[in-house]
């Protein structure tokens, strides 16, 4: 790619990038949420045509008008947040982005492609299964399967981790090592830097449109990485202070919910919550914490058990009546339940709360308070967008993740459950983030939070609950001398 610049609105996205890359090659792409990096990739994809600038493959210049003519070059792509068909089986999804997909079905055929791929790069898929019962690994690796079926030597991956479990992490990097080991090259954009500096041969980084500055893996370090993207240090500086904590705020008894398959994701679970604390719950995903999290919000049904909120019973109340007994919520899927992507910020920056006194009047909603709310949201999150009458859906990833954070943690809310709140961050908002909740601690809020990063989960909670198979493998306090256990207890061994 040379000499790159595209504009939305005459705000410049990219501007005068030159990007190149060699057979065999992995290039990391960074920088930070609204940098430009999806951008320049769907440019590079077809889905954006440049201002200016021209791409070259082998040295000969190509147009790229549209994603079919990428994948007849040879580029896949692999969103930031999946396009598949939830309803559709694995076949059924790879069929429909089949370059070659025939008049007829050719079920048989993909079946075998599958399985062979499968085996040629140590993965598994059934391909009978419907995209809704999948994991995201699971659905990510079918986007994959999808981009090499159709011979894809360059692949894009953006933000591929983002929503892995650390293992299935541990499983792409396998992949991509081998597509590496056949001459694929692979675009990889993360905001990770542990991983960048794991899988990548370079890195190129970003910032506000332009290029920082680009290095091979070997001759820098992370420190160096996160300056060039930020453009000041980054220290994780984190400091806990001693709180006693206040009045109980959350009980649970007892509580079993079933799983989207129908069976018990939550198996009789019992804790309570107190005034100025945060609660962590580490776990690998999967085991119950998106099911826990939903019915306590009130998005799942309880099966049996109760929960009381500040000693009101609230079992099985509607997600309406627990949100006015000021639970928030941030949930793990939040391009799916957080936001209305073709609503302005403004819309989306009140969705739940259109009903309160806050923001309405005595018939109409009272848009002077609700710009002012959205405008203190974007101020406190960094949130880069041109207005706030903005549609949600043209905001870079990480700046849509902020959004709904600053929505649901902004009031002050008696208890947060927060599910992965940082997912898609980048490290500048990450840190602004820890620090925000561990505010809202001080000012007398509960956070249940969930998280698989133990970092994060060490530097925060002041008790830790192990989850494994729908249960709590034990509740730590955060000076247990068992908290080194941790990791035998996330994978199913109770506490001693
Ligand atoms: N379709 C669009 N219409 C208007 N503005 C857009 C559109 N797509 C991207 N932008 C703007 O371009 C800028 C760069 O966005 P981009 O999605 O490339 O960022 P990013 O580096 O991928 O960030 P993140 O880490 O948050 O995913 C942002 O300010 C975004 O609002
Ligand atoms: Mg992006």
């Amino acid at each position: 790619m040379k000499a790159i610049s595209k504009s939305f609105h005459g705000i410049p996205a990219n501007q005068d990038i030159h990007l190149s890359i060699e057979s065999g090659e992995i290039l990391g792409l960074l920088g930070e949420n609204g940098a430009g990096k999806t951008t320049l990739m769907n440019i590079l994809y077809g889905l954006y045509q440049p201002d200016a600038g021209q791409i070259s493959i082998n040295g000969k210049g190509i147009r790229i008008s549209n994603p079919v003519e990428s994948i007849h070059h040879g580029i896949g792509m692999v969103h930031q947040h999946f396009m598949l068909v939830q309803n559709h089986s694995v076949i059924e999804n790879i069929a429909l982005g089949y370059k070659k997909t025939p008049f007829f079905f050719p079920k048989t055929k993909i079946r075998k492609k599958v399985e062979d791929f499968s085996k040629n790069f140590d993965f598994h898929l059934d391909p009978e299964k419907k995209v809704w019962q999948l994991s995201a690994g699971e659905q990510q690796r079918i986007e994959i399967i999808k981009a090499l079926l159709n011979g894809a030597d360059l692949l894009i991956l953006d933000e591929p981790t983002s929503v892995l479990t650390p293992l299935e992490i541990k499983e792409l990097i396998s992949i991509l090592r081998q597509m590496k080991a056949k001459g694929h090259m692979v675009i990889f954009i993360s905001h990770k830097l542990d991983e960048i500096m794991d899988i990548c041969d370079r890195v190129m980084v970003l910032q506000k449109g332009k290029i920082a500055g680009s290095s091979d893996t070997k001759d820098t370090d992370k420190q160096s990485l996160a300056r060039m993207m930020v453009g000041r240090d980054v220290v994780f500086n984190i400091h806990r202070e001693k709180i006693t904590r206040g009045e109980k705020i959350l009980s649970v008894k007892n509580i079993n919910a079933l799983g989207d398959k129908g069976l018990f994701a939550v198996k009789n679970i019992s804790f309570e919550l107190f005034k100025n604390e945060i609660f962590g719950v580490a776990g690998v995903s999967g085991n119950g914490q998106r099911e826990l999290a939903e019915a306590i919000t009130g998005i799942r049904p309880l099966f049996s058990g109760q929960i009381k909120i500040n000693g009101k019973d609230i079992t099985n109340k509607s997600p309406r009546t627990i949100y006015d007994n000021g639970v928030s919520h941030v949930p793990e899927e939040r391009m799916r339940f957080g936001i209305v992507p073709g609503l302005s910020l403004y819309d989306n920056a009140i969705l739940k709360q259109h009903h309160t006194k806050k923001f309405s009047g005595r018939c109409f909603l009272n848009y002077k308070k609700i710009k002012d709310h959205t405008s203190a949201i974007i101020n406190a999150f960094k949130i880069s967008t041109h207005s706030i009458s903005n549609q949600v859906r043209n905001l870079s990833g990480g700046n849509i993740q902020k959004l709904i954070l600053g929505r649901e943690i902004s009031e002050t809310p008696r208890l947060l459950v927060a599910s992965h709140p940082t997912y898609g961050l980048d490290v500048g908002a990450t840190e602004f983030l820890r620090n925000h909740l561990l505010e809202l601690r001080k000012q007398g809020s509960t956070v249940l939070l969930f998280s698989e990063d133990l970092e994060e989960i060490f530097e925060l909670c002041d008790r830790v609950a192990v989850i494994f198979d729908g249960q709590f493998m034990a509740v730590l306090d955060s000076d247990d001398e068992q908290l080194c256990d941790i990791g035998l207890m996330m994978a199913g061994s109770k506490r001693v």
